[in-house]
């Protein structure tokens, strides 16, 4: 565990305020304010579009002219390529992996850290999902940890750019273009960030953004979006999210192949345009507010630190990584996420979504009771393989996390920081 060293050593002499999981007074008696992500102008663009059907008798319904320009719109902010809305996150994952035509039992390199919708497609897929280890002390994998994972059944390496940290991506693209192998960046928790100055999203093959509600911008509820530089890539991605619909193959009759209907409606695509203009100020926000927690961090206290940028990128911060030194406290993380709760400020022990632990995964309930796509003679692996991650485990030990969103002020930062304060001084040796 990395021993941080920073402000002086508090002296006995100090006074230690009595905790609130003690019975002490809290650091924050009201709740954080609400993150305010839709307003006027949202509604606005719905409302035309409502006013505009009903003046013309025509429903609007989906592939329109709306989900044309977010595409392009989106495209444009990550400097030039082609996106195509979906109708959630997942689906983008499912149709960034679609438009590569992967054989079934072959093995995609997954994230150790997150969310089951950025790993169900795989299996979904009949591939074999293969998680590699974090990078020490990330949340993210690194390219040393998916070469230990490769075979010569590969066939995708899929990272996720968690938290909205990003992931050290030139290794990663080196050992991917080597073994000839495409990657897929999973950004449905980083629009925004950029690795050595370009935008997440432009350096796999394809990438997948998540626009549901708690996202940093959203199109509506629901809703995704998928990324590609590559114009042939991303006709097949447009096949893929709609049946396989034979879009752009002249001459082509019929569905050319099967896939789900994973299309964005004209709805979400209206929302999603203004949140979309709404992204860079979100972003520098929330980056503002990150940048001012790390700062306090380092400056006030001695156990604690927040992950800020790492030395290869900028984080667009979707929510926040603490990091505590236990051999200078008196409880692990949990106890002292335990205790900032209790101080009224929203800390949660862990973000331990690792696939390999899930449910779905460990007992294999994807295609019934089948055991499918691990148990099947055409799957070349170990049917019963074991990827142990004991960087994933060591990052999870050691950290603790902070939702964020762009609508909290200083009062909130200066609030964490008491409460960080606060607690350390009562925790620590
Ligand atoms: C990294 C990652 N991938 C995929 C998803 C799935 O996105 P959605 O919830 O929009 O389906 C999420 C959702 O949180 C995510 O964080």
């Amino acid at each position: 565990m990395t021993t941080l060293t920073r402000a002086p050593t508090i002296t006995s002499t100090e006074t230690v305020e009595r905790l609130a999981i003690d019975g002490g007074p809290k650091v924050r008696a009201t709740p954080f304010p609400p993150r305010r992500l839709f307003g006027e102008e949202e509604k606005r663009a719905v409302m035309e579009l409502f006013d505009r059907s009903i003046q013309t008798g025509e429903a609007f319904g989906y592939g329109g002219e709306e989900e044309r320009r977010l595409g392009e719109e989106f495209a444009a902010a990550l400097g030039g390529g082609f996106a195509d809305g979906v109708n959630s996150g997942t689906s983008a994952v499912y149709v960034a992996l679609r438009s590569l035509d992967l054989e079934p039992w072959t093995e995609v390199i997954v994230p150790p850290i997150t969310d089951p919708g950025g790993v169900m497609p795989v299996a979904i897929m009949n591939c074999v999902p293969v998680p590699a280890d974090c990078a020490p002390g990330s949340y993210n994998t690194g390219g040393e940890q998916i070469a230990a994972r490769l075979t010569e059944r590969t066939s995708a390496i899929l990272v996720a750019h968690i938290a909205g940290i990003p992931v050290d991506m030139d290794p990663i693209v080196q050992l991917a273009r080597q073994r000839g192998l495409p990657v897929v960046e999973d950004c449905a928790q980083a629009p925004g960030a950029t690795y050595k100055g370009q935008p997440v999203g432009t350096f796999g093959e394809v990438a997948a953004f998540s626009t549901m509600f708690g996202k940093h911008f959203a199109t509506g509820g629901q809703g995704g979006v998928v990324f590609t530089k590559n114009e042939e890539r991303y006709w097949k991605i447009r096949r893929c999210a709609d049946r396989g619909k034979p879009f752009n193959l002249p001459g082509a009759k019929g569905n050319v192949a099967a896939a789900l209907n994973c299309n964005m409606d004209e709805l979400h695509a209206a929302i999603g345009r203004v949140q979309l203009r709404k992204l860079p100020g979100i972003v520098a926000r929330r980056r503002r507010l990150a940048l001012a927690l790390e700062d306090g961090c380092r400056r006030r206290l001695q156990a604690v630190r927040m992950l800020g940028d790492p030395p290869f990128g900028q984080s667009s911060f979707w929510f926040l990584f603490f990091e505590i030194d236990a051999s200078q406290l008196k409880v692990d993380k949990a106890a002292f996420a335990a205790a900032l709760a209790a101080e009224g400020i929203p800390a949660g022990a862990s973000y331990l979504h690792s696939p390999a632990l899930a449910p779905w995964m460990k007992n294999r309930r994807v295609f019934g009771s089948s055991g499918l796509p691990w148990e099947n003679s055409a799957y070349r692996g170990d049917q019963h393989p074991s990827y142990p991650l004991p960087n994933t485990l060591a990052t999870d030990a050691s950290h603790f996390l902070m939702p964020l969103h762009e609508n909290l002020t200083e009062r909130e930062v200066a609030d964490i920081l008491r409460a960080l304060e606060k607690v350390e001084k009562a925790y620590i040796i």
